[in-house]
This record gives structure tokens, sequence and C-alpha cells, in this order.
């Protein structure tokens, strides 16, 4: 922290920089970010600042800051041995180490991971969970950390997809911090999420005109989907072999919603990095078409005044379909910001954020902060 007050942030895995560009937004400021991904690394250099391109595997602590949070998306791989005895020396190999490996130089007050919804369900090569090997990790680094994790929908916070993130807060034991994660502060109904009111987008719009073209099977079949409908709107003879398979037993294949197509009054669904219609909300809802690189960064959050910056199109789709949304990332970076500042200031006496019990319909008393 500097004279300001400023929380400093390294940042892992930090792809095109839809959290930091969150937690900057709550009032954290990345003095650090590192991502292997050359697009990735350009749109972040355009938008957010400084960040190192290369493999973390071959970055010495040494040139990294210190610094008070260390945030990382890290891509998640199974450990090859049992999550309860593991020492940081056993979960070598894995991308999660060079998390470890920074937080165990660094000892920052906060660690801030973010992951998919499957880590909760992912086991390493013993049977054990990931999830409670992170846990084990984590607490183990010396002063040792105190683990909290949740599973966030993102529309909850404002962002207009369903999409949900695994987030980890650990916060350095010393500092006896009580952290809750953030109350929801939009409801489901809220008309500012919904599909008609996202992709309204001006013309002149930064990376509006950019449309990743469909291949030729998606291109036939999307006509005859409706708005709002799927793949089940499409006339059995015109589905290709291996979705006709699919249609004749919908009950072994669990009745997959292929090439969903999501309506104005919607809220859309994720996002995905490979921005495939046929398992992505990413069909527009009346023009045949693939959403816009512009229409898929406002889903996910992004402001319009952030540029993506690559010369491969289909590195755009990825590097926002991989991002996490801003909004989450501002909602988190709130909430661990006022219990940093409750535990290091406990006299303070600012009340410029103060929580208020309020009511919305769906979730009965919620906390907001004002
Ligand atoms: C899920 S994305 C992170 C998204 C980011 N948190 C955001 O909000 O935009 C994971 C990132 O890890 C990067 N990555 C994968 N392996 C890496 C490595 N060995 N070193 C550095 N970055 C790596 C990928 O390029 C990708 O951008």
């Amino acid at each position: 922290m500097d004279k300001t007050g400023t929380y400093k942030i390294v940042s892992l895995f930090s792809g095109c920089g839809g959290l930091d560009l969150g937690l900057e937004m709550a009032g954290f400021e990345v003095i650090w970010a590192n991502d292997i991904d050359k697009h990735a690394a350009a749109t972040y250099q355009h938008n957010i600042g400084n960040i190192v391109e290369g493999d973390i595997k071959n970055i010495d602590v040494k040139d990294i800051p210190d610094c008070d949070v260390v945030v990382a998306g890290f891509p998640c791989q199974p450990f090859s041995s049992a999550g309860n005895r593991l020492g940081i020396e056993d979960a070598r190999g894995t991308l999660y180490e060079e998390c470890l490996r920074v937080i165990d130089d660094k000892k920052p007050k906060v660690v801030i991971f973010e992951n998919v919804r499957g880590i909760l369900s992912i086991k390493n090569k013993d049977g054990s969970l990931l999830l409670d090997s992170i846990i084990n990790l984590l607490e183990a680094i010396e002063p040792g950390y105190n683990v909290q994790y949740k599973l966030l929908k993102a529309s909850d916070y404002g962002v207009p997809q369903q999409r949900y993130r695994v987030v980890f807060v650990a916060f350095r034991k010393d500092l006896k911090v009580n952290y809750n994660f953030p109350s929801p502060t939009h409801s489901p109904d809220d008309p500012s999420l919904k599909v008609g009111n996202i992709i309204n987008v001006p013309d002149g719009t930064p990376n509006q005109d950019e449309v990743w073209e469909l291949s030729p099977q998606s291109k036939a079949l999307i006509p005859y989907i409706n708005e709002g409908g799927s793949w089940k709107d499409i006339p059995y003879e015109k589905l290709p072999p291996r979705l006709k398979r699919i249609r004749d037993n919908m009950k072994k294949y669990r009745a997959p919603n292929f090439y969903r197509r999501f309506a104005r009054t919607e809220v859309n669904g994720t996002i995905t990095a490979a921005a495939t219609p046929e398992n992505c909300g990413i069909i527009h809802p009346i023009e045949d078409r693939r959403y816009s690189v512009r229409e898929i960064a406002r889903i996910q959050s992004f402001p319009d005044n952030f540029i993506f910056i690559s010369d491969s199109l289909s590195a755009k789709y990825k590097m926002i379909g991989n991002a996490v949304p801003p909004l989450l990332g501002k909602a988190i970076g709130e909430s661990v910001k006022r219990s940093l500042d409750i535990a290091l200031n406990p006299n303070s006496t600012d009340k410029s954020e103060e929580e208020v019990e309020v009511i919305i319909p769906q979730y009965g008393q919620v906390a907001l902060n004002i």
C-alpha cells in the first residue's frame, strides 16, 4: 500500500485484463501483470498498462515487486498426489504451483483466485478434490491464510450474462480479516441485463464491425432457429449426421440444448473462449451471424472504450470469452477492499461506504453498499 492508501496488485494469468479492470474500478492498482498470450498481452497493454509477456514458469520471483494482493485466474490442472498431504514441493508441474511460488515469496495480505465452475468437482489423480488441495496449500503458506470460496453468478452483479465463476479469497491469518462475499445487486428481471438492451451498439463503436464468420455448416443451420430457440427448431432432414444421431436418442445424450439463440428479452448465456455457436450463446437474436467483438465485450460488461487489439479475429473472441467480467471483478474488489480497510484501520471514521439492508424480491433481505 502506498501513502494514498491504494492497495497494490500483482496479477498472474492476467489475460486481456477483465478481472484487473474490475479491481482497478474498485480502487486497487495493478503494479505487475503477466500472460503468455501475445494477443491478450497487447490488449492489456493498450487498455490497462504494462504487462510482462511470457511463460510464468520462466519468471524469477525476484523480478516481481512486493504487493498487497496476488490475483490469478490460472488454467486448472489436477495434481498428481494427495490434496491433504501436499506441500508446495509436491505441487510442482502445475500452473497453480506458479501462484504458490509468488504468494510464498510476497506474502500478500490477500489472494484472489478465479476459476471455472468445474473446479468444484475436478479430482486429483488420487481421487481427492483439487479444491481441497488448493485450500490446504494456501493455508500452509507461512504465516497461514484463511481461505473462503464461493460460486458467484455474474448477473447478480450487473453483468448481462448467465455466467458462473468460482472465486477464492484468502486473507493472511495475522490480519484477522472478517470477509463476506458481495451481496447481489441486480435481480434477474432487471431490464439492463436483457440482450435487447445490450446489443444496440451505436455505429462507429470500436470493434463493432468485427464479426467472425460462421462455418458453412452453422451458416446453413441458424436461419432455421427462431429468436429464443435452439437446434430443436431445425427440421430433422436439415441436420448433419452427427446431430441426427443425437436427435434420434435425446435421452441417451441428455437432451443437449445446442445452437441456443437467446431472445432480446432474455439474459444471454455464457460466452466461451471457443465462441462456437453449438455450445455457446453466440448467435445474434435476429441477424444470421455471430455476435460482433463489441457485442460479446458488452455481454461481458467491458466498457465501449476498452479496445481489443489483435491481428487475429478468433484471438479477440478467445480473450473476451476467457475474461472475468469487469463488473464481477469490481464487486469482488469492493468487498475485499472494504474488509481490508476495516481490518487495517479499525478506528477509521470513513462512512463513505456503508452497508444498508434492502429488500430485493428474489433474494429477500440483502446488504447493499452505498
Ligand atoms: C482464464 S484466462 C485469465 C483471464 C483473466 N483473469 C481476465 O479476467 O481477463 C487464463 C490465462 O492464462 C494464460 N496462461 C496460460 N498458461 C500460462 C503460462 N504458462 N504463463 C502465463 N500465462 C499463461 C492464458 O494465456 C490466459 O490468458
